[in-house]
């Protein structure tokens, strides 16, 4: 059978493939394996019991299973749609309306219309131009990396590493956002950028990029009038996995990416956008093409948890804390195994992961990965989210892992034992 260059495009070894194959094998497998690999949030009881009440409500609601029984507008379930402008109005004070709000199939299927609207080709014959997506800091979601339709339309930059300490310990660092090199890029300079996009916190590296940062991010778009995209997949107000002072702004230029997936609901596949009607209409003219219309019952469960408070309430009081113990958990851990080694822990500002840098590791983390995932650790190697950049002359890109803190502590251990043994083989191996 041949398919076509789309279907060859979509269907080779992507990073995001490997990474959910691994996933599911993990979650499948006979043999115990330390899953530190995935982006599976956690199963807190907390929140399950949540989740069951609500769906014990769901069935003996008419209206919501009225609303499960017919397909919604392409832009998304109304009443979800009319409960989240109130909410943002309320919380934020943000001058929005349910023309400003569309739903997807989880934030995933939002970031590719996104990034195919605003990267690739615009214009045709002689005037035709490609534009690239801006990942302003490079390491970014390995997720963005393959969703353009033709090509790879991404421009990224490396990011200023700066040593910091964390709780009062030294050993941390934290990336900045290099904005002289952001001024000096050839692509900006000519027009061929379509939009910037980062994620706040990052995946993968916990980052939160600063009020001060995202403020020179939101000018610079504007100056290029162009748009803004921010994936806050595990920002406020829900999950909020954030422990960082940050603040989040929305405007017409700005196009806010929410997900329900990381409070514990992956599985119903639910994303939100917020932005300007002109972007609203088009995620709706592409969801009737794509899917007709997305997922409602995502969006049957949250509504009532939205509308009563619950769900702020789980993210504030159960899920944060959990993962702000997780990170505190696993940075103890790795400073046992790795004291004396050069390993520098990534500031854990939020999400659900923490981005290890072993300096000057003297095998790539590809090899690294590969020797993990044979003595049952997997991780994710560090070289597939610097999306955009060249990486032949950078090694810190293949210095790097991430780790997942989502797992209990058991598989949270037994993994970092087996990481702090391979890596302290790899650099043993070297002297
Ligand atoms: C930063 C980031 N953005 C977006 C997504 C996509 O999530 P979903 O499609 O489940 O909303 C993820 C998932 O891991 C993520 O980490």
């Amino acid at each position: 059978m041949q398919f076509s260059a789309f279907g060859h495009k979509f269907t080779r070894n992507s990073g995001i493939l490997q990474l959910m194959d691994d996933l599911g094998k993990a979650l499948h497998s006979d043999r115990p394996v330390n899953m530190l690999g995935g982006g599976n949030p956690a199963r807190l009881e907390a929140v399950n019991r949540v989740y069951r009440e609500v769906l014990q409500d769901l069935v003996h609601n008419e209206a919501a299973v009225e609303s499960i029984g017919n397909y919604s507008t392409p832009q998304g379930d109304a009443r979800f749609i009319d409960t989240l402008a109130a909410f943002f109005r309320h919380e934020y004070g943000w001058d929005i309306g349910p023309e400003n709000i569309a739903l997807t199939n989880g934030s995933q299927n939002a970031f590719f219309y996104l990034f195919n609207l605003f990267g690739g080709r615009f214009g045709s014959g002689e005037d035709a131009v490609d534009k690239n997506i801006l990942l302003p800091l490079a390491p970014e979601y390995i997720g963005y990396a393959d969703a353009h339709v033709e090509g790879c339309h991404f421009t990224a930059v490396r990011p200023a590493i700066e040593a910091v300490e964390h709780e009062g310990e030294a050993g941390f660092f934290k990336y900045r956002v290099d904005f002289d090199a952001l001024a000096q890029l050839p692509e900006l300079k000519a027009g061929r950028i379509g939009a910037i996009c980062c994620s706040r916190p990052t995946n993968p590296t916990g980052n939160v990029l600063t009020d001060a940062e995202m403020a020179q991010l939101d000018a610079l778009a504007q100056a290029h009038g162009i748009p803004l995209i921010i994936d806050n997949a595990y920002g406020m107000p829900f999950p909020n996995i954030i422990y960082s002072p940050a603040t989040l702004t929305w405007h017409d230029n700005i196009i806010l990416c929410f997900s329900l997936s990381k409070i514990g609901l992956p599985g119903v596949r639910t994303g939100i956008v917020v932005a300007a009607p002109e972007v609203v209409n088009a995620i709706g003219a592409l969801n009737a093409i794509v899917n007709l219309a997305p997922t409602r019952f995502g969006a049957a469960v949250a509504t009532p948890l939205l509308a009563d408070g619950r769900l702020k309430i789980l993210a504030d009081e159960v899920v944060q804390p959990f993962y702000r113990q997780q990170a505190k958990r696993a940075v103890q851990l790795l400073k046992q195994e790795l004291a004396g080694y050069p390993m520098h822990i990534h500031k854990p500002e939020g999400a659900i992961f923490l981005w290890v840098w072993f300096e000057g590791l003297p095998v790539s983390s590809q090899t690294l990965y590969e020797r993990l995932k044979a003595a049952g650790t997997l991780v994710i190697p560090g070289e597939h989210f610097f999306i955009g950049l060249d990486t032949a002359d950078y090694p810190h890109a293949s210095e790097c892992i991430r780790i997942s803190i989502a797992q209990d502590d058991t598989t949270l251990q037994n993994g970092i034992a087996a990481i702090g043994a391979a890596v302290r083989a790899a650099y043993d191996a070297a002297r």
